[in-house]
């Protein structure tokens, strides 16, 4: 007999206090940040679904590691086990520990990147994104149409856009495509899988024009459940062969090793082309640290190598992608329009659709997310023009899509914690058609998102 109730695949080890506040209190901290979430004590948000990076609960098996972590700084037994763990489902030759995902991309960047160069991806996550430009290089998107709608139930809409990454090839020159990037999942995308299929794909098209093929592999366990539920074939195989698979199509990956290794801090990037690795470890020096801790203590290390065996469990994928699911379906159902399919950490709502009077440029998903905070204390994030509005050029141009993204930190909340978000999302729905744009009062030159100021119109 199959129960419908998706218990949670673990008991509660240590737990972590919420404080409890009222509305009239939430809309006073909330003025206080002004209007951006980012601003928020964390003391002051019920349920934090801001990211579900670095947020998620670590094993007691990983803090028994912790205790294991040896802090020598060069050749700690500590590397060896994290290198091991890496290696044993991504086998690339070189594995380079930073401190988290995009200092992988900085080094990446710094080395193949450059004025000139072109980077085309799926889509590339915000940093991936800022680092290239920082480079001085360009970033370009080529997700299938079907990743840009909403609506569409399309099994796979992180996959590439094949015809667009030829043609893109052909115009841009072979010289000047220093690499060919795939997220896994498609964050900015919706959290939507990429098949494997696809990567094979776009593996051999980069081996046609002899191009380089990165994964950024932060949601790869994440992405090999939704292979093996969703794709002609994969059923009966084990998750940690469809990530060695993903892994030994590619040349290399940048990693966040806060997302799918469950850590709190971590990543690393891992490439077979020794050159290019000796000069990226050089760079690794100047600032993350010697190569056998990058910009990690020991301890980290352990934590992550006992996280990479844990995330690949079916029971734990299951709970986690099924979790993700029932939050969604259940917005869903209740009339509140979301990213379809559910992805696979985050539910995103389509703030466009749910509130088509405000105009994009007065940020539907920023005035969500704010009335989020203030009728539960829910702490969701703005991915629309508040994050991507901004051009390098100085322009304000609507961004595609106008999201909030209710991202799961892993193994942190209960089915009631859940359930709690579902009816305070119900209480917004009914709030919707009062609901007023905002302007932004203050902004940064770039991740404008992160520490803008805000005044409600
Ligand atoms: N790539 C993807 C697809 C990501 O989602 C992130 C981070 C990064 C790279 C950068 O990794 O944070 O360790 O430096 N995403 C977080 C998020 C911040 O909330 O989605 P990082």
């Amino acid at each position: 007999m199959e129960f419908k109730t998706i218990i949670e695949p673990f008991k509660i080890h240590s737990v972590a206090p919420i404080t409890m506040t009222s509305e009239e209190q939430r809309n006073q901290f909330i003025i206080d940040a002004g209007y951006n979430l980012f601003s928020l004590h964390s003391d002051d948000v019920l349920i934090d679904l801001l990211t579900d990076s670095g947020t998620g609960a670590m094993s007691r098996n990983q803090w028994a590691a912790i205790q294991r972590g040896d802090e020598s700084y060069a050749g700690s037994p500590s590397w060896l086990t994290f290198k091991a763990a890496v290696q044993n489902l991504f086998p690339f030759e070189h594995i380079i520990p930073t401190h988290q995902g995009r200092a992988a991309e900085k080094i990446l960047f710094t080395a193949i990147g450059g004025a000139g160069k072109i980077i085309p991806s799926n889509t590339h996550f915000d940093t991936t994104r800022a680092n290239i430009e920082y480079s001085k290089a360009e970033a370009v998107d080529l997700v299938i149409a079907e990743g840009k709608d909403p609506a569409s139930l399309h099994p796979f809409k992180g996959n590439m856009d094949l015809v667009a990454l030829e043609d893109f090839i052909g115009k841009t020159g072979v010289e000047n495509i220093p690499v060919v990037m795939m997220t896994i999942t498609n964050n900015s995308g919706g959290g939507q899988p990429v098949s494997l299929e696809n990567l094979r794909a776009v593996s051999a098209i980069c081996k046609k024009y002899e191009i380089p093929f990165f994964l950024d592999a932060c949601r790869f366990a994440e992405n090999a459940w939704f292979i093996r539920e969703r794709e002609v074939g994969q059923s009966a195989r084990q998750i940690i062969d469809i990530v060695r698979e993903m892994a030994s199509l590619a040349d290399g990956m940048t990693m966040s090793a806060k997302k799918d290794p469950l850590g709190n801090i971590g990543g690393w990037l891992a490439l077979n082309n020794d050159a290019l690795a000796s000069i990226c470890r050089n760079l690794l020096i100047l600032t993350e640290g010697f190569p056998t801790y990058g910009g990690l203590a020991g301890r980290d290390l352990e934590a992550l190598a006992v996280g990479l065996t844990e995330v690949i469990s079916h029971d734990y994928l299951k709970y986690r992608i099924g979790s993700t699911a029932y939050l969604g379906e259940a917005l869903a159902k209740m009339g509140i329009p979301v990213v379809q399919p559910i992805g696979g950490h985050a539910v995103y709502i389509d703030a466009k659709a749910l509130l088509p009077h405000i105009a994009p440029l007065q940020y539907p998903g920023q005035a969500l997310a704010v009335e989020l905070y203030r009728a539960g204390g829910i702490r969701g994030c703005e991915i629309g023009s508040v994050m991507f509005g901004r051009k390098p050029d100085g322009s304000e141009v609507p961004a595609a899509m106008e999201l909030v993204r209710l991202a799961i930190p892993r193994r942190t909340y209960t089915q009631s914690h859940i359930d709690y978000v579902i009816e305070v999302c119900a209480e917004v729905l009914r709030r919707a058609p009062k609901l007023k744009g905002f302007r932004i009062q203050q902004e940064p030159p770039a991740l404008r998102h992160f520490t803008s100021q805000f005044a409600p119109l």
